[in-house]
């Protein structure tokens, strides 16, 4: 017999066997005869080197192509056996389960719509505006002068067209009382973006609730009034309130309100800050100068706004003592309001 017919029936008896290998084991002693160091194709390749070069060109491509036909079949009839086997395996029911773990609302959300509930009930409506705003809505029309450090590129990040990234949520008085005769009154929340070096205080974007109420005879009563019912909602029913002296250019008198602190009952505590006190909010009554930049009649109306920082408020209810555990998304973090 030539050694090419040798071939041609070695490769026959080698597929029929292979075809017929029904386990790993099976398949890698076939390999190992025909492939393997002393297999019986490889005794005829080594063998080639006797041949002529004619003989070696023709058998050799021969030998060579039922190598890797070969070969391919072993890793065909391996991956056919393995998938097979898994398959077939039945599932093992007494395995534990898998965790599974629901999705739900975000601290800043669960607040954010906390703090809406509360006004909504008493009679506030809910708008929202631009965060791409323009120097008039976020400074000029609220009474900023022109050269309030506010408006410095350290504070405010500005982008193309001389507009600039909302500094706080107040802007959406200025919006809402063009478009409007009073009554208003209106909660604006929001995000808002200062350019402040990011630290456990202080983040880059965060989040306000803006609230405001003009009618004929608003006073700064109605402002304490609404203030302390929310406070009594939000943190606890008979919370004490500090309304202190401040500024703001668009309200006038302008005060920052403390509540007294909840977790150690004002005695002074590392949440206080050994203060007694927490600092919720700006608010006051809404400046003349406002009113005259949207057409309200100043001797008609009066108003009251006020503005407080949901991170805030929500780091104080829940006890995170830094703010980029908030943004983080850190799944362990995250999970623990809900
Ligand atoms: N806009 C102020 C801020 O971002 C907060 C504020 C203070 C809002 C007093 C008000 C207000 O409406 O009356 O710091």
């Amino acid at each position: 017999m030539d050694i090419s017919d040798r071939l041609r029936q070695l490769e026959q008896a080698a597929k029929g066997e292979l075809s017929g290998a029904e386990s790993a084991d099976l398949l890698e002693q076939i390999r190992v005869r025909y492939l393997g160091k002393k297999g019986e194709l490889t005794a005829v390749l080594r063998g080639l080197k006797d041949l002529s070069v004619d003989e070696r060109k023709t058998i050799g491509g021969l030998a060579n192509r039922i190598k890797t036909d070969l070969e391919q079949l072993i890793v065909e009839r391996r991956e056919d056996l393995t998938a097979v086997s898994s398959k077939d395996a039945a599932p093992d029911y007494t395995l534990p389960g898998r965790p599974c773990y629901f999705g739900h609302r975000h601290l800043i959300t669960i607040v954010m719509d906390e703090i809406i509930g509360i006004f909504q009930r008493m009679g506030f409506e809910i708008a929202d505006g631009p965060e791409i705003e323009s120097d008039y809505y976020n400074f000029g029309a609220l009474n900023f002068p022109p050269d309030h450090p506010a408006r410095d590129e350290q504070d405010t990040f500005y982008v193309e067209g001389g507009l600039l990234l909302r500094t706080h949520t107040s802007p959406v008085q200025v919006r809402e009382f063009e478009k409007r005769t009073p009554p208003v009154k209106i909660i604006a929340p929001g995000r808002v973006f200062r350019n402040e070096a990011v630290s456990a205080r202080h983040y880059c974007v965060f989040h306000q609730v803006e609230g405001f109420y003009v009618d004929t005879r608003v006073t700064f009563g109605d402002l304490k009034g609404a203030l302390e019912a929310f406070c009594f909602e939000f943190f606890q029913e008979g919370v004490k309130l500090r309304f202190r002296p401040s500024f703001f250019p668009f309200t006038e008198p302008s005060a920052e309100v403390d509540v007294q602190c909840f977790f150690c009952g004002g005695k002074g505590c590392p949440l206080c800050k050994y203060e007694g006190w927490l600092e919720i909010l700006g608010c006051g009554m809404i400046d003349p100068a406002v009113f005259t930049a949207v057409g309200y009649d100043n001797d008609k109306y009066t108003g009251y706004a006020f503005g407080m920082g949901v991170e805030r408020i929500a780091q104080l209810k829940y006890q995170v003592n830094d703010i980029r555990l908030v943004y983080d998304n850190d799944i362990r973090f995250i999970r623990q309001f809900r």
